[in-house]
């Protein structure tokens, strides 16, 4: 079984995207959620994108043990110090630095030619190597970069000791097909490639993301940068516990694992979305309000009788322990039978018969059929009898 390490970049490259931005005790509270889910890097931060930003990265550093404590810089030495500033209290620490590589970002961004930047790759993964001992190099918008090219940037990382070497798709433009494929290049063409560890970091432009990152991992990636609820800039990153529990549900598969503690999944979006004050989408897989919850007749019936019939993972694998039959106008009488029972009332015959009609009145009426009102509604068929 690979072991595939999870970095987190909820409060970095989700963080930045517009509705998001956090506070540094928000910043906190979050990380304190990170570690407990056992990712084992956390991106704070951008040091030298703001004073706060850098006061944030330093508290977390301070405060959270476990996971590396990771802040991205550009390709400068002012932005490589800021980031050993802030993260000069951390126990485990990382530089992730990077830099556009595509024709677009050389030539529109940085007006800078092949060879500058090479060179600035070369002088700054060295000067980062100088302060820190775990480095990352990022190859910004590495998918629309030239394959050779792109080996030759990885290459310069590497030989100046950068030990992650990470391939975004910036602009969420791969595919599953075509990402495997760059990987499997770069497995042979990457100098010093028993050396490294190659990432995967896909934004969601085309809603592939989440595939995206397992085809990096079928190619060789084995880190994959992701943020909880796929926060992040545009369409957003990788949703961390969408890669996460298709990696454990399907290990058969893929043969691979992280090291997260899957049960906090549900602690950490909540966390998230409390802060931020943005619910996921109800439809949204893994945390999703409807991600485990069955309303359908036929579908409540094979989840009471078996809940592989319509589940392939437990709600109680993401720390999920509420009830996960809802009870609705598409709702059978099997299911209302089985919460009456949780409710202490057992319904048979033409009891049964009785309070379902009533029951789907309600539910015509209100939609869901909650706790509550299920048993007021017990309580008044039982004193038609
Ligand atoms: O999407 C991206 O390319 C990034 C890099 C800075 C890693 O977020
Ligand atoms: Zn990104």
């Amino acid at each position: 079984m690979s072991r595939i390490f999870i970095f987190d970049t909820t409060l970095r490259d989700g963080e930045q995207a517009p509705g998001f931005s956090m506070q540094p005790d928000d910043k906190l509270r979050m990380a304190r959620a990170l570690a407990a889910l056992r990712v084992d890097v956390i991106e704070a931060g951008f040091a030298a994108s703001s004073p706060a930003d850098a006061q944030s990265i330093m508290n977390i550093a301070a405060a959270i043990e476990g996971p590396i404590i990771c802040s991205l810089a550009r390709a400068t030495r002012s932005d490589i110090l800021a980031a050993a500033t802030a993260l000069a209290p951390a126990a485990r620490k990382r530089a992730h630095v990077f830099i556009g590589t595509s024709p677009l970002h050389r030539e529109a961004k940085l007006s800078m030619s092949r060879a500058q930047v090479l060179e600035a790759i070369r002088s700054s993964i060295a000067f980062a190597r100088d302060h820190f001992e775990d480095v990352e190099f990022s190859a910004e918008d590495a998918i629309r970069t030239e394959r050779d090219y792109l080996a030759e940037t990885l290459s310069v990382a590497a030989a100046e000791g950068a030990t992650t070497l990470n391939v975004p798709d910036t602009v969420g433009y791969t595919t599953p097909e075509e990402i495997i494929d760059l990987y499997r290049f770069l497995d042979g063409a990457v100098d010093r490639r028993d050396e490294v560890i190659f990432s995967t970091h896909c934004h969601d432009d085309l809603g592939m993301a989440v595939a995206n990152s397992l085809a990096a991992v079928r190619g060789g990636a084995r880190q994959i940068e992701c943020a909880v609820n796929g926060i992040g800039e545009r369409a957003g990153n990788c949703a961390l516990e969408d890669v996460v529990m298709a990696l454990r549900t399907r290990q058969d598969f893929y043969g691979a694992d992280t090291n997260i503690d899957s049960t906090r999944i549900i602690t950490a979006s909540r966390t998230l979305s409390q802060i931020t004050n943005a619910p996921p989408p109800r439809n949204k897989a893994i945390v999703g309000a409807n991600a485990f919850a069955h309303e359908a007749g036929i579908h409540q019936h094979g989840v009471l009788q078996n809940r592989a019939t319509y589940e392939i993972m437990k709600p109680e694998d993401i720390g999920l322990v509420t009830e996960s039959i809802v009870l609705g106008k598409h709702s059978g009488r099997h299911a209302l039978a089985a919460r009456a029972r949780a409710l202490g009332v057992v319904l048979e015959g033409e009891q049964l018969d009785r309070t379902f009609t009533a029951f789907k009145l309600v539910a015509d009426e209100v939609g869901i059929v909650d706790t509550a009102k299920l048993a007021a509604l017990l309580a008044e068929v039982s004193t038609q009898r």
